[in-house]
């Protein structure tokens, strides 16, 4: 992993995503989030002051040392323990039916082997588990989905392997039965980057 990746690109996103517009997201998201949780793409820790009381134990991924450096001090001043691991959500070294929730917020778009996240998704949540996700995806809009694909090239490369035009919805409804999706253009983003898809799916 390159200097740009490592040490660049961490402090860019921690201070682009740490402000009130991104908190209030993340906080209401969070809000019904309980048990033994997983979150994918933990990035430099921005969500978790936002964990509600309910949650017993959290563990993070993420491949980036870079993101890791950052969250250390976030994670010194966590309440609960925090088990944190440096490795990609495409390989998850979990066993099956291990978490009550599964927390993702703007990682899907950036990961390699998509489908392969979602099935190990999947396969870690238990049976009664619920995933919880935040992301940017693809516009319904031809005039943004034009731009979004001519514009995804250029993304991957600035913003380490992020994707602009993700159908995040239809992805998921590829591995988890039941996915409740509100889907919204975010106020104050461009709108090739702006599109949210905001929900809960579940086995
Ligand atoms: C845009 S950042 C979001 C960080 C964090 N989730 C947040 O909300 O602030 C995307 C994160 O996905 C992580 N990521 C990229 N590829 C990944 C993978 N294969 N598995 C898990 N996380 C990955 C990146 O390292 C980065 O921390």
């Amino acid at each position: 992993m390159g200097f740009y990746s490592r040490v660049l690109l961490p402090r860019l996103l921690d201070w682009s995503m740490s402000g009130e517009g991104f908190a209030h997201y993340r906080r209401t998201l969070l809000a019904d989030v309980k048990g033994d949780v997983l979150e994918i793409g933990f990035g430099t820790g921005l969500n978790l002051q936002h964990y509600p009381k309910g949650v017993s134990r959290l563990t993070v991924v993420d491949p980036n040392p870079g993101m890791a450096t950052i969250a250390e001090t976030r994670i010194a001043a966590s309440p609960f323990a925090i088990d944190t691991q440096l490795l990609s959500s495409e390989a998850l070294p979990m066993a099956d039916d291990t978490f009550d929730s599964v927390v993702s917020t703007w990682t899907l778009c950036s990961i390699p082997n998509i489908d392969q996240a979602l099935q190990e998704i999947h396969r870690v949540l238990k049976p009664t588990g619920r995933f919880f996700f935040i992301e940017h995806g693809r516009s319904p809009d031809l005039s943004v989905q034009i731009w979004q694909d001519r514009l995804t090239p250029i993304q991957r490369v600035i913003a380490d392997g992020c994707h602009l035009n993700r159908p995040m919805q239809t992805l998921l409804e590829r591995y988890f039965k039941v996915v409740t999706v509100d889907r919204f253009y975010a106020e104050g983003l461009p709108r090739i980057a702006g599109y949210m898809y905001r929900g809960v799916a579940a086995k």
